[in-house]
């Protein structure tokens, strides 16, 4: 054994040499923040499991996303709640739906923010899932021309980049085709490839009001039990010509950022999600941990396993944290 000539201590001795050492760094860049954009007027609805993240109309997402692009967050993911729900979710493919307006205002008023958007369709169905419903089952194949749809209508109001959340097989391969078929060849796609069917997406559930209402996401999310099924939905995804893979939840599911990271060359996303979010949160509420050094080393251990950027309602804290040093 190396002790005692070898000491690993003599390395953190003080804070100049642990910061050279230091192999992980946490950057304002690395962040994407999420909001939620309601229908209406003068809305701003604070969701009551996710302390400081509100459902806002349109004027208020304008002004925060003032705020995230002023302390240098480099790009939003948008939720929509619509006026209405149908069984087809045909808001989210209006030309005047709830997204739609939205990226127009936020591009107007603050055009270097980039805007990603969420393809799915479980925001603006009556059934909540994200899908069209064929025999109780959410079916596939007549689900990829409304999610291709949504994705282009997004692109022509301006969405910089398209991110589906929905897992349907096949999805990347038609929105990549259609998006390019009507010009949108340089938007890129950020797949939620590796997305688990997760109990850790309540809170946003309750912020997106998408809770499905009947049955739950187990056909077509993945079962957290299931490892190497993670590189074959990335493999497929990367087949499919997506630019960015995501996987979600992140907190639960590190050992799958690290194999993704060591199997693709592609950015890899992790998306710090709800219920992560809202049990720090509520921690912190009760005194029981120090919820900001709790928040970064989260972060920090989502980029140590491997990711190049993380989508989290903690963005601007984390911001701020990182700019006071
Ligand atoms: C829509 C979607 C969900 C999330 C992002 N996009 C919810 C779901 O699949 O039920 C979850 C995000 C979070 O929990 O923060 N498909
Ligand atoms: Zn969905």
């Amino acid at each position: 054994m190396y002790f005692p000539a070898y000491r690993a201590r003599r390395m953190r001795r003080n804070e100049t040499i642990r910061s050279m050492v230091r192999e992980t760094h946490l950057r304002v860049e690395d962040f994407i923040y999420p909001m939620f954009s309601a229908f209406g007027k003068n809305i701003r609805k604070e969701i009551i499991s996710m302390p400081g993240i509100f459902q806002q109309s349109i004027e208020h997402i304008v002004e925060e996303a003032k705020e995230v692009h002023a302390l240098g967050i480099p790009a939003v993911i948008l939720f929509g709640i619509p006026e209405t729900k149908d069984p087809v979710g045909q808001d989210a493919y209006s030309e005047t739906g709830i997204i739609q307006e939205t990226i127009r205002a936020i591009k107007q008023a603050v055009p270097e923010l980039t805007v990603i958007t969420d393809v799915c369709l479980c925001e603006y169905t009556d059934h909540g899932h994200c899908g069209v419903i064929v025999d109780g089952d959410v079916d596939n194949d007549s689900t990829l021309a409304l999610l291709a749809a949504e994705a282009l209508s997004h692109a022509r109001a301006g969405a910089d980049i398209i991110a589906p959340s929905d897992m349907m097989d096949g999805r990347i391969d038609v929105i990549r085709e259609l998006l390019d078929a009507n010009g949108f060849e340089n938007i890129p796609i950020m797949s939620y490839a590796v997305k688990y069917a997760s109990a850790y997406y309540g809170p946003f559930r309750d912020a997106a009001d998408s809770t499905p209402q009947f049955g739950d996401r187990r056909s077509y999310q993945m079962d957290p039990a299931n490892r190497r099924e993670a590189i074959r939905e990335a493999t497929l995804d990367v087949q499919e010509c997506a630019d960015f893979l995501m996987v979600k939840p992140a907190l639960s599911y590190l050992d799958i950022l690290r194999d993704l990271r060591e199997n693709f060359d592609l950015p890899l996303v992790a998306y710090n999600v709800s219920g992560e979010y809202s049990m720090v949160k509520a921690a912190a509420e009760k005194g029981w941990i120090d919820g900001e050094r709790v928040m970064l080393e989260t972060l920090l251990s989502m980029k140590r396993a491997g990711a190049d950027l993380i989508i989290t309602y903690h963005a601007k804290e984390a911001a701020q944290a990182l700019a006071k040093g």
